[in-house]
């Protein structure tokens, strides 16, 4: 084989050029327009729960939107899943608050709702006041738990912020996440499960608070005819000519998640009765993950090699491969902040791999990497 074989390419439906034509013959290059109100509506129709949809330049900015919005300030704290990527940790910075790190559990790879609930009951009695928010992810489209951290939630009356930026498409109990919380933050950058090249969106409950969002991405301009200013805004809208690339991505997004869902099911058939290595699945029926990564576990002892080493032969004969996110509370960068931790994220992240999965994947590409990896095993 001497092609590359990605983890996950932006891969386009071919309509996306029709919609960007119509932008610029409009001469609507800016960011608002026919294509990012018709965009936010079709994403609005894919996710349900009457929830609205605010189309943003990332899902970092819609992360900070939803966390501005849940009134996080400077000195609050906010607990945030440790298995990540830095995305949905570094707007609570932004905002001078402090992230609190919540280890996983090993079902999901997700927050740990028992772990949680001890987190915000020794918040309180350290600091004397309720952490300002709780921001679980989906990761690699995997479901968190989410009727245990909501109970938690509702219990201790402390909003969620959804990171769903790596599981649009996925579903807990046939509800979609991301719609769960007061908010949830999309990615379409370049790797997702749709592309606007670069690009994001938060949901969120209702036409009053797309409006309010909408006013902190365009500046916080406040209704005059010269420009007045009474709050903090940013320039976070998502451009009309992205928005077209996305309009053109909703054609397809139903196909790359059912490409997604079957690259992973023929994993499950390559690794069948393989010892040692482990492919991430659903747990059971209520999780119903989008597999925006398959991901593996590869034990040490039983196949006699690790991630770094099937990392490196896997990347010499042409596919690409990546570790596990590192969790946050391992970070440097986050040497200082608190953390309840279980082990499972830092376990998780010193024997997984993401292999490939994207809309590019054959089923061919797949029997190939499944018989590299075999030939990576020396037990
Ligand atoms: C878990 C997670 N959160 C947040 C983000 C941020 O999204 P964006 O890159 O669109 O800012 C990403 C992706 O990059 C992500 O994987």
């Amino acid at each position: 084989m001497n092609k590359r074989i990605y983890l996950c390419l932006a891969h386009m439906s071919g309509k996306e050029q029709d919609f960007i034509k119509e932008a610029f013959e409009t001469n609507w290059v800016v960011p608002l327009g026919p294509n990012v109100n018709a965009f936010e509506e079709e994403l609005k129709n894919f996710i349900g729960e009457n929830k609205e949809v605010v189309a943003l330049s990332a899902g970092t900015a819609a992360i900070h939107l939803g966390l501005i919005q849940l009134g996080v300030q400077a000195g609050d704290e906010v607990i945030c899943q440790s298995f990540t990527f830095c995305a949905s940790a570094n707007p609570v910075t932004y905002l001078g608050a402090i992230p609190v790190f919540v280890d996983s559990e090993e079902d999901t790879w997700n927050m740990d709702p028992v772990l949680l609930e001890e987190a915000i009951k020794d918040r309180i009695r350290k600091t004397g006041k309720k952490p300002k928010a709780i921001l679980p992810v989906h990761l690699y489209g995997m479901p968190a738990k989410m009727d245990e951290i909501c109970a938690i939630a509702t219990h201790y009356d402390i909003p969620i912020l959804e990171d769903a930026a790596e599981a649009l498409g996925s579903e807990y109990k046939g509800r979609k996440c991301g719609t769960f919380g007061k908010f949830g933050a999309l990615s379409f950058n370049g790797n997702k499960m749709i592309t606007t090249s670069g690009g994001g969106a938060l949901i969120v409950a209702d036409e009053a608070t797309k409006k309010q969002t909408m006013f902190y991405a365009t500046q916080a301009r406040e209704a005059f005819p010269h420009y007045q200013h009474e709050k903090i805004g940013y320039n976070y809208r998502m451009s009309n000519i992205c928005a077209g690339i996305g309009r053109g991505q909703m054609t397809v997004l139903e196909d790359h998640i059912a490409h997604h869902r079957h690259v992973h099911s023929l994993y499950e058939k390559g690794f069948e009765g393989f010892k040692g290595i482990t492919l991430k699945s659903n747990p059971n029926d209520c999780f119903n993950a989008n597999y925006w990564l398959c991901t593996i576990l590869i034990d040490p002892e039983l196949t006699g090699t690790n991630y770094e080493e099937v990392r490196v032969k896997l990347d010499a004969v042409g596919i690409e491969t990546r570790p596990l996110w590192k969790p946050m509370h391992l970070q440097p960068v986050f040497a200082v902040n608190p953390c309840y931790v279980n082990g499972v994220s830092e376990k998780l992240f010193n024997i997984g791999l993401c292999i490939p999965a994207g809309p590019w994947v054959t089923d061919e590409d797949v029997s190939y990497i499944v018989e590299q990896i075999r030939l990576c095993c020396t037990r």
